[in-house]
């Protein structure tokens, strides 16, 4: 089979401003109601998957008076949302250093379980003072160390899940016994940092069990990668960045033994319109709404400080630290951006709306030409879309790029399978892999 171009997009995207434009219903009923909306458009559009980001905290307290509230659990919004869809898959954050394995092993196969095998685990090792502070932890631990945290908790969570196998179910009823308990794998794991017993009371779900996402863009975070993570989340600036991104993954996966690399899916956040024209009076729109207040008040997370200065003037050169102990990729993308041009700080901190990653404004066919250009020169295998978080923006993707994508035979035109390792073209893992 040819090589398809994967669409995901987040799930949620309006925390940054766009909550103040007068169409946007605030209330909880009304975020309800946008998210089933925005799940069965992207399930129109044949998306593989949603994706649902999660820090494990509300952020700086500086971003607070400007952020919505209803920006629900990753977890249970899945769950809901896969109830009233078929096919859409829910890609879920969860903390490998902060959350319990087991917890997250249970939580994610029942959720696979309950959306027909269309769940994936954004395997994230939690980089924020303020995600450390709600789990009793003293502090932030050392980045390296998060990874090992992490390495051990994907062996526990895969074990767990690999508990039963596809015969351990015996379902005699005459006899009156379920399982065959010699085929149960108990994992009984004793390990650095987890002592999990287990098993787990759930069976294989029917895509084996959820597909692992994962972000790691530091070397160690890399490897990390290239040997777990069967997609893999990135963000860059440029298709220069994301081909030499792409190729060191399929690097570093192939020293790792991978014979099939990850798929590569960059972010990349889009404003379209039927013509440029209208795409750029869009993204006026999205300039009036967004919220430098929050944008400056958000980058305190990665230690950028732009808050105090002149919106209408130059960034200052001492918001960038020379480094920082919580997120080196992020600095370096937000600095890059900072240098390009010479922005006044109101500009540069519209440029982060999309963290560091990249954006584009245009037609239908200029997007859909973006995206494949970046598809065919291998810079991704697809993408984790946003939107500028304004009414109709993403409905509008998949009514007029969606389509176009489809006559130009870079994305399919209806779902083949149910699951979303159907939709990834993934193989269901064997029994006891830890990697795809
Ligand atoms: C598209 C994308 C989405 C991400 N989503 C999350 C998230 O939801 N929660 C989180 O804690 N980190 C998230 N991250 C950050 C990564 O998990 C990771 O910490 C980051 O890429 C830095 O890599 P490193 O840990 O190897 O330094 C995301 C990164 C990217 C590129």
């Amino acid at each position: 089979m040819s090589r398809e171009l994967h669409l995901l997009a987040f799930g949620n995207t309006r925390s940054a401003g766009p909550w103040r434009h007068p169409d946007i219903d605030n209330s909880t009923a009304g975020v309800r109601r946008a998210l089933i909306e925005r799940a069965k458009a992207a399930e129109a559009g044949g998306f593989d998957a949603l994706f649902f980001a999660d820090g494990l905290n509300y952020g700086p307290p500086a971003t607070w008076p400007y952020k919505i509230t209803e920006d629900f659990e990753p977890l249970t919004t899945a769950a809901a949302l896969s109830s009233v869809t078929e096919h859409v898959g829910f890609v879920v954050t969860g903390s490998a250093s902060l959350a319990h394995p087991y917890h997250l092993a249970r939580q994610l196969l029942s959720v696979d379980h309950l959306s027909g095998g269309r769940t994936g685990w954004n395997l994230v090792t939690s980089f924020a003072r303020a995600a450390a502070d709600n789990f009793s932890a003293a502090g932030v631990v050392d980045h390296d160390e998060r990874y090992r945290i992490a390495e051990e908790a994907i062996e526990v969570v895969t074990k767990l899940w690999d508990s039963w196998g596809p015969d351990t179910i015996i379902e005699d009823r005459s006899a009156g016994i379920y399982n065959d308990v010699s085929r149960i794998r108990v994992p009984n794991h004793h390990g650095r940092h987890f002592d999990v017993a287990g098993p787990i009371g759930a069976a294989r779900s029917a895509q084996g069990r959820p597909v692992i996402f994962q972000a790691g863009s530091s070397p160690t975070g890399r490897d990390f990668a290239a040997r777990h993570a069967e997609v893999i989340f990135t963000s860059h600036g440029t298709q220069r960045g994301a081909r030499e991104f792409y190729t060191d993954i399929h690097r570093r996966a192939t020293l790792a033994g991978r014979e099939r690399p990850p798929l590569v899916t960059p972010s990349l956040r889009f404003i379209v319109g039927s013509t440029e024209e209208e795409a750029h009076r869009a993204e006026r729109a999205a300039y009036e709404y967004f919220s430098p207040e929050y944008q400056a008040a958000w980058l305190l997370e990665v230690d950028v400080d732009v808050t105090g200065a002149d919106l209408d003037g130059p960034v200052p050169a001492g918001a960038f630290p020379d480094g920082t102990e919580t997120h080196q990729t992020a600095l370096a993308g937000y600095r890059a951006l900072a240098a390009d041009g010479s922005p006044t700080v109101r500009e540069f901190l519209y440029r982060t709306v999309n963290g560091w990653g990249a954006n584009v404004v245009g037609s239908h066919e200029q997007i859909a030409d973006r995206l494949e250009d970046w598809f065919t020169s291998g810079a991704a295998d697809g993408f984790v879309l946003s939107d500028s978080g304004l009414p109709g923006q993403f409905e509008l993707f998949v009514e007029q790029v969606v389509p176009l994508l489809r006559k130009r035979g870079l994305v399919r035109h209806e779902y083949r399978g149910t699951t979303l390792r159907d939709h990834l073209g993934l193989p269901v893992p064997q029994r006891d892999e830890v990697s795809a």
